[in-house]
């Protein structure tokens, strides 16, 4: 099979990779680039479990094939992380009980990360809007709402005390 070499960049990292034609970018960043922060639920698009960033907007990395991101601007759950502790909105999912087994929560962080450095006072409905494309099979989304408007809340009270 003939294979194809691309340049992107992942997380503020510049890569190298070569991949099948058929490979999906979120296998990619998965098996080649051991970033297995991106989770892979149904693989057709619906449950957004595999959500990354790419050039800026939220994308599906099932559905976009490695091949279409020669080029382009990648950041996955590793890069909005800290390089130790939690971000903001990981730790307030995990004060809030945001997640339950775990398996879509990375997809809400990135989706909510996305949302909170777009938008710097996110209404309930901006951030339902946010999660809307997000599965998650716990139903945990009362715990994600309340993660997400503690940050909001948070923000409200540094600006007002600075
Ligand atoms: S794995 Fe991509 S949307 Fe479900
Ligand atoms: S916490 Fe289990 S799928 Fe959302």
């Amino acid at each position: 099979m003939k294979m194809h070499d691309l340049e992107l960049s992942v997380n503020g990292q510049s890569v190298s990779l070569r991949v099948e034609p058929r490979q999906t970018l979120a296998d990619a960043l998965r098996g080649t680039l051991g970033l297995t922060g991106t989770h892979l639920g149904c693989e057709h698009g619906v449950c957004g479990a595999c959500t990354i960033i790419v050039d800026g907007e939220p994308a599906r990395g099932c559905l976009m094939l490695a091949v279409q991101a020669q080029g382009a601007e990648v950041i996955t759950v590793e890069g909005v992380s800290p390089p130790t502790g939690l971000s903001p909105i990981q730790q307030a999912m995990r004060e809030h009980h945001g997640l339950q087994c775990g398996f879509c929560t990375p997809g809400m962080v990135v989706v909510l990360h996305h949302l909170l450095s777009t938008n710097p006072d996110p209404t309930d409905d901006d951030i339902r809007e946010a999660i809307s494309g997000q599965l998650c099979r716990c139903t945990g989304y009362q715990g994600i709402m309340a993660a997400a408007r503690a940050v909001v809340a948070r923000r409200r009270h540094e600006i007002r005390d600075n």
